[in-house]
């Protein structure tokens, strides 16, 4: 498919949610709503790399979801590591380098170490980034970022005036990374969720009724057409003025 013409976001990041509803709706677990939105993922990369999207990152686990039930809990870590020891040839054959951000320490063992082997294995890859946000809460990663910032202020590195925006990104756990263009979230809810409060401050907006295990190329494209027709401002004005 031609894209050249096409103004494609270099960063989507996508609140994926609706696994526990697209499975009672079928009277099935919430593990296999689980199960099927691990599917999607795998779509939604193979979208990523297909369009040219740079940057994908995907809000797998919040610090909330630990209040979950311990078995879901379980499913969850357990999918997440299958996931990750099926997938990593794709992601080589896509070139795509996978990264972790969040409290990653709070993980299961087993799955850290999953995690690690495939961040390294993947780590010379330079088409695109797989960023998985896990035990990931915006609201800790700016608390964790002002209490670094603060250290090295008590350090003498830093004096207080050169705390800048950039300054800030720098201790975020998304340094080094664009903020996203695009955010999307399924299951036609409405919220951030505490999910990259600071890196999304001019990010669009896309919502979908589909429930993230039926999301695939056809809403993926939809969310792309979409964006290519807006302006983005950033609180300015365009040449025309409108
Ligand atoms: C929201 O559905 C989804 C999650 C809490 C986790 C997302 C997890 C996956 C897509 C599976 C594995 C992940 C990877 C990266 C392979 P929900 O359970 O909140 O749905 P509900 O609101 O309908 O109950």
């Amino acid at each position: 498919m031609a894209t050249a013409n096409l103004n494609i976001p270099r960063h989507i990041a996508i609140i994926m949610d609706g696994n526990g509803r697209w499975a009672s709706e079928r009277g099935l677990s919430r593990s296999a709503g689980h199960r099927a939105g691990a599917e999607s993922v795998r779509r939604v990369v193979e979208a990523c790399n297909e369009f040219g999207v740079q940057y994908l990152t995907l809000y797998a686990f919040s610090t909330e979801n630990w209040r979950r039930p311990a078995a879901e809990i379980r499913t969850l870590m357990s999918l997440l590591g299958r996931f990750l020891k099926e997938r990593t040839a794709d992601l080589q054959r896509q070139g795509i380098r996978l990264q972790v951000i969040g409290e990653v320490e709070r993980l299961p063992v087993l799955v850290r170490r999953t995690l690690d082997q495939v961040m390294a294995a993947t780590a010379a890859n330079t088409r695109g980034v797989l960023t998985l946000a896990l035990s990931y809460g915006s609201r800790a990663e700016l608390v964790r970022a002002a209490q670094r910032l603060a250290a090295r202020v008590q350090r003498g590195e830093l004096t207080p005036e050169q705390i800048t925006e950039e300054a800030l990104g720098r201790e975020l756990y998304t340094a080094g990374m664009p903020d996203p263009d695009l955010i999307i979230r399924t299951a036609n809810e409405r919220r951030l969720s505490n999910f990259l409060l600071w890196q999304g401050s001019y990010a669009e907006f896309w919502v979908t009724p589909v429930c993230w295990p039926d999301f695939g190329r056809e809403q993926f494209v939809e969310a792309l057409a979409d964006y290519t027709c807006r302006v983005r401002r950033y609180g300015g004005v365009t040449d025309a003025g409108s």
